[in-house]
């Protein structure tokens, strides 16, 4: 996979969460990286070496750009030097909550007009299973090459937990699946560079829907402890204390906590793509739809515990009330605010009446609510409600000082219930 020159040429096509580290592994293990993206204000940020990941440090990606190992361009044509080229690009949903697979479909085109003879290319997006064999190779074929036997093809999904350190992409197995043998062993080849550990697995499909089981089955289990949290705030339960002593069981039990409701690129949407596959062989994938209902309903629940806890807490009724919430992104400790159900949280408040405020440290701006993170000046609310707990926060001054707190995160641990003034899910 080498040129006579020895030297090994990767392009990655969408630089963002996925691509942009992608691309710097592949650049600080030797290889020349030509990383693609449509959108140019990215495309400069990297040839600066200016990063906006929070994962790629900008120092080691200005190095990488500095040491001439990675390049950005928007020119599809750029990438005809590379052996072999990873599509990274978005996976989202249409408005009506289908695949919207624009963005790979576009990607396969326009590599059409550049593919030849020999290349690899793997799909990395989060897909159903068939979209490799059914949407991509025939797109690809349309240069004219014939796939598995000209050029290779292969899926092999990301599975990185952005902001984490004990995993990453080096030390978490990568999933391949080839269109045939030969494209297998080229892509494991490829990732070998920068994984320890590749598992092979029987078809592009297989790899596919391994991906989607992984993010199904978290969507599920959050699902599960939501509705218990639920159930738990009727009984007069605290759910945490309850997660806390199921998790002891040392075997056939694995925490997962409640919370406001899944957010990310991910979790909320990924799933949907495996429901919409099977409807076409005449299945409904009930776990999907129920874990998607329960979690979807988290911010309501949410925005009535608040509303619960001004009523009986401070003789106060939602509207007209001024509450901050604390941490919008949709995990501690990351930037991503997509799917966040923060924003759905200040959405359903705002539409109550309230007089909605947010501090994130990660998160400066909010444009689309016309919101900037304010100074945590917790005793100037009449309610601070944590949504996403960031290690930074001291979450002791916040119960301290505010007259009100609805801890949707048990951040502020088992001393919650001191004084009354704090609620928690
Ligand atoms: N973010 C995660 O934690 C994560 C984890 C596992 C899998 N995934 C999956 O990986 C894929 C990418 O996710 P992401 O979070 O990196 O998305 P992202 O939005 O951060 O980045 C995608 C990039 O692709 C670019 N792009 C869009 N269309 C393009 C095109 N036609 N040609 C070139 N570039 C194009 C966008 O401008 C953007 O920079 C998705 O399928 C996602 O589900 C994401």
């Amino acid at each position: 996979m080498n040129d006579p020159a020895g030297r090994h040429r990767v392009g990655i096509v969408g630089l963002g969460y996925v691509g942009l580290p992608l691309a710097l592994a592949f650049a600080e293990q030797g290889s020349d990286v030509i990383g693609l993206d449509v959108d140019s204000r990215r495309v400069e940020m990297v040839r600066g070496g200016d990063s906006y990941v929070e994962d790629v440090p900008a120092t080691r990606l200005a190095e990488a750009v500095h040491s001439g190992r990675l390049a950005a361009t928007t020119n599809y044509d750029d990438l005809t030097a590379a052996e072999a080229i990873v599509v990274c690009v978005p996976t989202p949903l249409t408005e009506n909550r289908q695949p919207d697979l624009g963005p790979v479909v576009d990607t396969a085109t326009s590599l059409s007009r550049v593919l030849r003879q020999g290349q690899l290319v793997v799909l990395e997006s989060t897909t159903y299973p068939g979209t490799t064999r059914e949407r991509l190779v025939p797109l690809l074929e349309e240069s004219g090459l014939a796939a598995g036997r000209d050029f290779h093809v292969a899926y092999s999904p990301e599975r990185v937990d952005p902001g984490r350190s004990d995993f990453t992409l080096r030390n978490t197995v990568k999933i391949i699946g080839g269109l045939t043998p030969t494209c297998a062993e080229q892509a494991k080849a490829l990732y070998e560079r920068v994984v320890d550990d590749v598992m092979v697995v029987s078809t592009p499909d297989a790899a596919e829907l391994a991906k989607l089981l992984e993010n199904i089955f978290r969507s599920v289990n959050i699902a599960l402890v939501n509705e218990l949290a639920q159930l738990c705030e009727r009984m007069g339960l605290d759910v945490w204390e309850i997660v806390d002593a199921a998790a002891t069981k040392p075997f056939g039990f694995m925490r997962f906590e409640p919370g406001p409701g899944l957010g990310g690129h991910c979790l909320p949407v990924d799933p949907f793509y495996l429901s919409w596959k099977a409807r076409q062989y005449d299945f409904y994938t009930e776990f999907i739809e129920l874990a998607g209902k329960v979690n979807a309903n988290m911010p309501y629940f949410c925005r009535s515990l608040i509303s619960q806890a001004l009523n009986h807490g401070r003789e106060l009724s939602l509207k007209g009330s001024k509450v901050l919430l604390l941490g919008v992104s949709y995990k501690a400790d990351v930037q991503d605010t997509r799917e966040s159900p923060a924003l759905k949280l200040i959405e359903l408040l705002r539409n109550g009446g309230a007089e909605v405020a947010y501090h994130d440290p990660h998160v400066p701006e909010l444009p689309k609510h016309g919101l900037s993170s304010v100074a945590l000046e917790p005793a100037e609310y009449d309610c601070v409600a944590i949504v996403t707990a960031h290690s930074s926060v001291d979450y002791d001054r916040v119960a301290q000082e505010a007259p009100l707190v609805v801890d949707f995160r048990n951040a502020t641990g088992k001393d919650g219930h001191v004084n009354g003034k704090v609620w928690k899910l």
